[in-house]
Order: structure tokens, then C-alpha cells, then sequence
């Protein structure tokens, strides 16, 4: 393990987070997590924290409302990854104070983990979602504490595998719902995919104060291909319903939360083509897969595999 940085993970049982303690201790790192002791009693986490007793990672008691156990917990460690949740983007200035009074992280991973929120064209509600997390970057970069921001786009399982119709849970057989004109692209990536980029990073120079995109080329369709590439795997074709934009926003208007913001993050990917609508500059940003092309990810091709 020597070289490796010690990772404390503030959120390590949440959707995404649980990926990335897995990647943090299978890569090798020390892997600490921040947990609360309402979490390691809780009887439907003790699958996961048992999974996680195994692969050795080290539980700190705490809260991230609790200033003190925050300092206590970084001061363990080198790098910070915070994949809160939704009900905690706007409290992440107390990791960053923490952060600050420890005076020790060599990086910090702030709760992003989707659009680039610098670069985005999207409407109210989810405007101001992605305003805040924006917000926040503009926090760590004054307070001078080595970032990395992952803009890892789609999480697979929630919408590659329902091809983003709201309120599904399985790959839909019979019909699709189509924000805009279908030929927008957006990009999918599986959960561990995104985990293991994730953690690459944590000790390469080449990240630092950079925006790491996940978009591997094979990762990044539009709507229509990918329906087309379904109806080939299930030999079926679906019935596909258009929604043109003015429709979209009238719905996000009338909508009430957390429907509208759910809305809005569609309208922005699926419409604007906030995904893939610029290049990655280097100045600002760099690509996973073209940073690390020995992680064999898997495509959207494998994944749909998986779903029939
Ligand atoms: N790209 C996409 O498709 C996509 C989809 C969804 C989310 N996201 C983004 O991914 C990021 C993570 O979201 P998520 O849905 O994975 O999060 P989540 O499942 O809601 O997990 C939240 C985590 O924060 C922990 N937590 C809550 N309160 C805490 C406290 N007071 N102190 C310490 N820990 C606390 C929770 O612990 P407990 O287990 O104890 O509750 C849990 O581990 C967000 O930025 C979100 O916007 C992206």
C-alpha cells in the first residue's frame, strides 16, 4: 500500500458512494468512512457495512453536522471524497471548513457526480440544483484546497437500465417517452466504472484542479440509437412518444417536486444536450477513459446486454 493516499469517504453508504469505498479499498487504499452510529445499527446497512468490514475499511464515528468528528476524521487521512446526498449538497461548506481546519487533504472530491454544473442550460428547479453545486466549487477553489470535480454523467443503473423513463425500474418493452427529438447525446456509465475513475484520480497530478468527465466514446448516444440498439436486443420495436421542448417546460412548471427537478435534470441532458454539447478543454478539464485506457468500462452495448 505504500504510496497510496488514506481516502476517507463522507457518504460511503449512499447510491453512488458504496461504489466508490469498494473501489477505494480494492484499489488499495486505506479506505475510511464517515458513519453515523444510527447507520452501523441500521439492520438494512449491515449487508453493506459487513461487505465493507471485509474489504478492511475503517469506520469513524461521526456526522458531517458535527464539526469536530469531521476535523477528527480528515485529520486521518489525504484525500476527502464526499458523495452526499441530494438533502446535503447545500451543508457541504461544513466538510469544506473541516477541510480547511485540518489543513491536511492533499484532495477533495466534492459531491458532484453528473453535468458539468459550470456548463449547463437548464431551467428552474434543477437550475438552481446544479447553481449550487457550482456555487460550491467557487468555495473550494477559494479556499485553495486541490479539487477534483467528476462529472461522471448518467449513473447507469438508474438511466441506461429504465432508458430514462421516469419512474421505471425495468428496461421498458412496449413504449418510450422522448424529450425533444431523440438525437441529442448523453452519456451512461456503470456505477463501478465510475467509481474506479474516481479513485484512478485521487493520486494523479493530472487531475488535480481539473474537471474529470467520464464520456468514453462507446458510453455516449443518443436517445433514438440507443431505443434502436434495445429493439434489436429483444427483437421488438417500441411505440416512441415525441415531447417537444415547450411541452417539456410547460410540464416542469406544472410539476411539483421532486418530479420537476427530476424533469428539469432530463430537459437539461436529454433537450440541451448538456452532456457532450461542448469539448473538454485542457485548461479545465480531462477524460477518463483517454487518461486511463486500461480500465476496461463497460459500454452501453454490454450493459443493455445485461438488462434483456
Ligand atoms: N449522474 C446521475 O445519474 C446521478 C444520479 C443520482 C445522484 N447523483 C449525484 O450523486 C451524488 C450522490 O448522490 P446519491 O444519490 O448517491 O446519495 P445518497 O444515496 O442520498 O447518499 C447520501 C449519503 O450521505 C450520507 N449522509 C446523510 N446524512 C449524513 C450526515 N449527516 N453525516 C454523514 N453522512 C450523511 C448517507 O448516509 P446514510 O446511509 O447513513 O443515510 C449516505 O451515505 C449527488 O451529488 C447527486 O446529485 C447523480
Amino acid at each position: 500500500m505504500a504510496g497510496k493516499s488514506k481516502i476517507l469517504v463522507i457518504g460511503g453508504t449512499g447510491y453512488i458512494g458504496k461504489f466508490i469505498v469498494e473501489a477505494s479499498a480494492a484499489a488499495g487504499h486505506p479506505t475510511f468512512m464517515l458513519v453515523r452510529e444510527s447507520t452501523l445499527s441500521n439492520p438494512q446497512k449491515s449487508h453493506l457495512i459487513q461487505s465493507f468490514r471485509n474489504s478492511g475499511v475503517n469506520f469513524i464515528l461521526g456526522d458531517m453536522y458535527d464539526h469536530e468528528s469531521l476535523v477528527k476524521a480528515i485529520r486521518q487521512v489525504d484525500v476527502v471524497i464526499s458523495p452526499v446526498g441530494y438533502d446535503q449538497l447545500n451543508d457541504q461548506d461544513r466538510i469544506l471548513a473541516a477541510t480547511k481546519e485540518a489543513g491536511n487533504v492533499k484532495r477533495f472530491f466534492p459531491s458532484e457526480f453528473g453535468n458539468d454544473v459550470d456548463r449547463v442550460h437548464a431551467v428552474e428547479p434543477a437550475a438552481s440544483v446544479f447553481r449550487h453545486k457550482a456555487e460550491f466549487r467557487r468555495l473550494v477553489e477559494a479556499a485553495r484546497v486541490p479539487y477534483t470535480y467528476v462529472s461522471s454523467n448518467l449513473f447507469a443503473g438508474i438511466f441506461l437500465r429504465t432508458l430514462a423513463q421516469l419512474d421505471a425500474t425495468v428496461t421498458p418493452r412496449d413504449e418510450v417517452v422522448i424529450l425533444g427529438d431523440g438525437n441529442t447525446k448523453a452519456v451512461y456509465n456503470k456505477e463501478e466504472d465510475i467509481a474506479t475513475y474516481t479513485i484512478k484520480a485521487v493520486d494523479d497530478p493530472r487531475t488535480s484542479n481539473k474537471i474529470l468527465y467520464i464520456r468514453p466514446p462507446a458510453n455516449t448516444t443518443s436517445m433514438n440509437d440507443l431505443i434502436t440498439l434495445w429493439e434489436s436486443k429483444i427483437g421488438k420495436k417500441l411505440h416512441r412518444t415525441y415531447v417537444p421542448e415547450e411541452q417539456v417546460l410547460k410540464e416542469i412548471q406544472e410539476a411539483s417536486p421532486p418530479l420537476n427537478v427530476k424533469l428539469g435534470i432530463r430537459h437539461s441532458v436529454f433537450v440541451k444536450g448538456d452532456q457532450t454539447n461542448f469539448e473538454v478543454e485542457p485548461s479545465f478539464g480531462v477524460e477518463a477513459s483517454e487518461l486511463y485506457p486500461d480500465v476496461k468500462y463497460a459500454t452501453v452495448d454490454e450493459m443493455l446486454d445485461q438488462y434483456v
